[in-house]
Parts: structure tokens; C-alpha cells; sequence
């Protein structure tokens, strides 16, 4: 969507994935979905060094609202949970430089039986501008699949109605998936800044996987879809969870970065380990994700259990991650040319860095190999660059 929003990746957290939709915010008073626990957030953002990195929205999933809109059909938080209002959170969000975000349903009801925007999108999207919201995902439950490629535009034309800039977050291409409906990319991104368009993911590294495999099968179609402004969502980020090892926290962290994908951690920053939280915060691998190019990368090599994946960034240079599917015991080993990695061979060559470890590992010709190790269910990840060589500099 070219709303000026999202040229890279959005980054930020919300509360699905691990907060679900727990209301019971009297024997669970921190854990609830209620004001404390965004409040908590935003400040753990702020103060901890996610907003440094780029970690920027705070968004609130399902199960903010009260059942009822009100006398003038506007929908209200649920008012023992939010006491002072989404107006309130999103001030307190943007006085710590940050961005509040929401959620909302296409259908009838939320996914959790809430009021649904149907019938009300023009109110619904002006009462977000009001409040200071700035990112709505869409979800797409309760509703009528084939209606979408009519009924998703109308968000987009409530939204752009109201001035405010919001990022539009959407699930149609997945909703239609669902019911055997093939999407319509263009039209998605003409419309969404982001969407999803697989399964949720679950606190697992076998949902992470099936993800991944998604991405992979589907690729020709994804990469084409995306791009600045628009980008394939495959869902949160679980890292700091319970489900993920270490290696798999960082795979999952190079897997989303390398398909361009929205950083959205769902994790408690109250209480994170310090491992977790530097995959979280490791710059390289960010940049990556928020290269300006805005390519989603590709698998370009299967060999046994390592999948190479690669992405071309600015400046010539690429990202490319080994990524180890397999849990046979110890670690694989793969070598290969950087020329059948996709390198371009006018440049000579590359400069690899590893992006975990911090690390250059040298100058390696386009032609020549590179041999590296992969952890089962882990990655190595490198970004390389091309080399200025001096053709006329002599031997001394
Ligand atoms: C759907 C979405 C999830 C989450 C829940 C909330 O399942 O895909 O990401 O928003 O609804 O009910």
C-alpha cells in the first residue's frame, strides 16, 4: 500500500502469541490483556533498547474491546481492563516515542467474538484516528472469503479517509487460503502494508517450521508480491518463549529477516533471558530485514538437510542464510561457490561477515568456495560484500 507507511518492514510487539486472550485481569492482574501489561511494554521498549534497534509499534491483538458498541455505534475498550481508554495508552505510548497499534476483524465478530468491523468501517476507522492509533491488523474472521477483494478496500479507503497515517496490517490472502480462494496479490498489496497468509504461529518449533516450509514452497509467488511498502507477514516472532531452543531463536530471527518479513516480537520483556534478547536486538540481522531494497529472499540451494537461502541488499551486496532443517545429532557441513549462491561474478570478490557471530571471515573469490557448519535446526548467516580491488595497486 503506498500510503508513505512500511517502506521497510513494521517492527515492533504485540500481544497474541503469548498473552492470548486472558481477561482475567483480577487473579492474573499482570498477565491480563489490560492497560498494565502494554503499559509494561512500552516501558520495557523504551527503557531496554528495543526502540534503539527499531522495535517501534505496540500493538494490542484481540480481546481489547467491550461486547457492545456504544449509543453512536463506536466501539469501546472493555472498561475494567482499560480504565482510561485507548486514547490514554496510545499519549502514553507516543510520550516514549513509540506507536500504538490495534486490532480489528472484517467479519461479523473477532476471531474471540468480539464486535466485528462489518457494517462499520468508516466508524471504526475514524474512532482509531481519534484515539491515535497507528497500525490496525485486520483479521478476517466471521466473514464471507470471496467478499475481500471488495470488502478489505473499503478498510483502506476508511482509513486513508481519516488522514491519519496508519499502517494497515491485513489477513485476507489467508482467510481466502483457508477456503480454497487463490489471492490476489496485486490487489493486496495495493491495499495492505502487510498480510498473512499462513496459519498462526503457535509456541513451537515444529509451527515455525511449517512456516518456513510454507514460504518456501510458495516462494515465486511471495517474492513477487512484496516489496516497500508491502510486505508477506509470517506471523510473531516466539523468540524469548517457551517453545524455541537457542539455535532455533536465532533461526527464526534469520528466516524472518531474510523473507523481509515484520518484526513482531510476542514475548514478555518483563522477564526475557538475556540469550533471547540479544537475538532480539542484534543490529545485522535487523538490517537485513530492514534492508531499503525490500527484497524477499530465496532458497537457491537444497543440499541434503541445508537449505541456502540469499537476498540481494543495497549496494550490490547480499544476505544469505545456511539454514540447517535437519536434527541429525551434530551439525552439517556444506561448501559451495558463491556463484551458485545467484552472486553476480562481475564483482570479483566478496567480503563475508558473519551476522552472529560478529565476525569477518574473509575475502572469498566468486568462483571459490566456502565451507561453514550448521547446528541442527539452527543457521550460519553472512552478508556479503562486493570487494573494491585496485587493479592497478602492484605486489609491494
Ligand atoms: C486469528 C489471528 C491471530 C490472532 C487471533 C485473535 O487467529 O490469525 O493472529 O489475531 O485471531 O483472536
Amino acid at each position: 500500500l503506498d500510503n508513505g507507511l512500511s517502506r521497510t518492514p513494521p517492527m515492533g510487539w504485540i500481544d497474541w502469541e503469548r498473552f492470548r486472550c486472558n481477561v482475567d485481569c483480577n487473579n492474573d492482574p499482570n498477565n491480563c490483556i489490560g492497560e498494565k501489561l502494554f503499559r509494561d511494554m512500552i516501558d520495557r521498549i523504551a527503557a531496554d533498547g528495543y526502540k534503539d534497534v527499531g522495535y517501534e509499534y505496540v500493538n494490542l491483538d484481540d480481546c481489547w474491546m467491550s461486547h457492545e458498541r456504544d449509543e453512536n455505534n463506536r466501539l469501546t475498550a472493555n472498561s475494567t481492563r482499560f480504565p482510561n481508554g485507548i486514547k490514554s495508552l496510545a499519549d502514553y505510548a507516543h510520550s516514549k516515542g513509540l506507536k500504538l497499534g490495534i486490532y480489528e476483524d472484517y467479519g461479523l465478530l473477532t476471531c474471540a467474538g468480539y464486535p466485528g468491523s462489518l457494517n462499520y468501517m468508516d466508524i471504526d476507522a475514524q474512532t482509531f484516528a481519534d484515539w491515535g492509533i497507528d497500525y490496525l491488523k485486520f483479521d478476517g474472521c466471521y466473514s464471507l472469503p470471496w467478499t475481500m477483494n471488495k470488502g478489505y478496500p473499503e478498510m483502506t479507503r476508511a482509513l486513508n479517509k481519516t488522514g491519519r497515517p496508519i499502517v494497515f496490517s491485513c489477513e485476507w490472502p489467508f482467510h481466502q487460503q483457508k477456503a480454497s480462494i487463490k489471492p490476489n496479490y496485486k490487489l493486496i498489496r495495493k491495499n495492505c502494508n502487510s498480510w498473512r497468509n499462513f496459519k498462526d504461529v503457535q509456541d513451537s518449533w515444529d509451527s515455525v517450521m511449517k512456516i518456513i516450509d510454507f514460504y518456501t514452497k510458495e516462494q515465486d509467488t511471495l517474492i513477487a508480491a512484496a516489496g516497500p511498502g508491502g510486505w508477506n507477514d509470517p506471523d510473531m516472532l516466539i523468540i524469548g518463549d517457551f517453545g524455541l531452543s537457542y539455535d532455533q531463536s536465532k533461526s527464526q530471527m534469520a528466516m524472518w529477516s531474510i523473507f523481509a518479513a515484520p518484526l513482531m516480537m510476542s514475548t514478555d520483556l518483563r522477564t526475557i533471558s538475556d540469550e533471547a534478547k540479544e537475538i532480539l536486538l542484534n543490529k545485522e540481522v535487523i538490517a537485513v530485514d530492514q534492508d531499503a531494497l525490500g527484497k524477499m529472499g530465496r532458497r537457491v540451494i537444497s543440499r541434503g538437510s541445508v537449505d541456502v537461502w540469499s537476498r540481494p541488499l543495497v549496494n550490490g551486496s547480499y544476505a544469505v542464510v545456511f539454514f540447517n532443517k535437519g536434527s541429525d545429532g551434530g551439525p552439517s557441513n556444506v561448501t559451495v561457490t558463491l556463484e551458485e549462491i545467484g552472486f553476480t561474478t562481475t564483482v570479483q570478490k566478496y567480503a563475508l561477515r558473519d551476522l552472529f557471530l560478529h565476525r569477518f571471515l574473509g575475502n572469498y573469490d566468486v568462483r571459490g568456495t566456502f565451507e561453514t557448519s550448521i547446528n541442527p535446526t539452527g543457521v550460519v548467516m553472512v552478508t556479503a560484500s562486493p570487494v573494491k580491488i585496485n587493479k592497478y595497486r602492484t605486489t609491494n
